[in-house]
């Protein structure tokens, strides 16, 4: 691997190799920086907020003994007018070895992979748009496993702002590839019907039935100029002790809006643990991501 630029850019194989390198660094450090560090650097590039994707990619990077570098847009260069392209080939001449970028535009780090450059440096996609958050599948993929053993033949069943969702997008492509049945359920307004390896199914009671995991997606404020009907929302789509299956899963890729699309008790029970579990297994996952694209990569 010389970049991460989506999930469809994997193959099955690599997904995998990721799951059992992940695996590895959790039981072998899951507190301190291992001994063998790497000499590496990574440079975090956030275009739009984060905390558990950016601390958990510099927790990652120095945990395997890396330097991070935080890029502080409003105190860089850009602003007196430097474009993306060229600030990253200045990092790169500087020393940088992996670019972990988030950013609005969709296709962007494929876009700046695909120029020609005679570059070391690496891009990791930590979310991109409304499109693609290929980390963030592969954590809740890694997640699962741990917890339904695989993913094939289980019903996974998302619901909320499926259309504004780069979560549930990176998260479809993966788990049918590996045999999951993924069930869509939101208004007519979050849907998205260009989704079509996973069945959509508008009322929640349906969509939960049988579950054996569920994801809850935050309503997507910041991408939505319409007004949301809030309190319509909350009474038909809201994941709660009561209406979650008892064999199901909970998860949520974070941040939460406690009470929004998860009810706050549900969120403090006991149920409620695997979503920082997610953001635990997050460090794991990328470390694995940084170490396999540094190994492959090393100049
Ligand atoms: N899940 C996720 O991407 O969270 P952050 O936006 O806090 O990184």
């Amino acid at each position: 691997m010389k970049h991460l630029i989506d999930i469809k850019s994997l193959t099955n194989d690599e997904i995998l190799e990721i799951t059992e390198l992940a695996r590895y660094y959790e039981e072998h450090v899951p507190k301190g920086t291992q001994k063998k560090k790497k000499a590496g650097s990574t440079a975090l590039l956030f275009f739009e907020n984060s905390t558990r994707t950016r601390f958990s990619f510099e927790m990652a990077s120095k945990k395997l003994g890396f330097s991070a570098f935080n890029f502080d847009a409003q105190k860089s260069s850009i602003l007196k007018g430097e474009g993306f392209f060229d600030t990253l080939n200045n990092l790169n001449a500087i020393g940088c070895d992996i670019a972990i970028i988030r950013h609005s535009k969709e296709g962007f780090i494929e876009e700046l992979s695909k120029k020609e450059y005679d570059w070391g440096l690496s891009l990791v996609n930590a979310g991109e748009g409304q499109s693609s958050h290929p980390t963030q599948a592969l954590l809740d993929f890694y997640t699962l496993q741990k917890h339904l053993k695989t993913v094939e033949g289980k019903k996974i069943t998302i619901v909320g702002d499926i259309i504004h969702s780069r979560v549930a997008k990176s998260n479809i492509e993966l788990l049918t590839r590996f045999g999951a049945h993924v069930v869509c359920c939101s208004p007519s307004y979050f849907e998205d019907w260009t989704l079509t390896n996973a069945k959509y199914e508008p009322v929640l009671k349906d969509a939960l039935n049988d579950a054996d995991a569920v994801m809850g997606l935050r309503i997507q404020k910041e991408r939505i100029e319409t007004r949301v009907p809030y309190a319509q929302y909350i009474e038909d789509y809201q994941i709660k002790e009561s209406n979650l299956p008892k064999k199901a899963i909970l998860m949520h890729p974070g941040p939460v809006n406690r009470n929004v699309e998860i009810e706050g008790a549900l969120l403090d029970s006991k149920r409620g643990k695997i979503i920082t579990e997610q953001a635990r297994n997050g460090v794991f996952v990328r470390m694995a991501v940084l170490d396999l694209i540094y190994e492959g990569t090393k100049r």
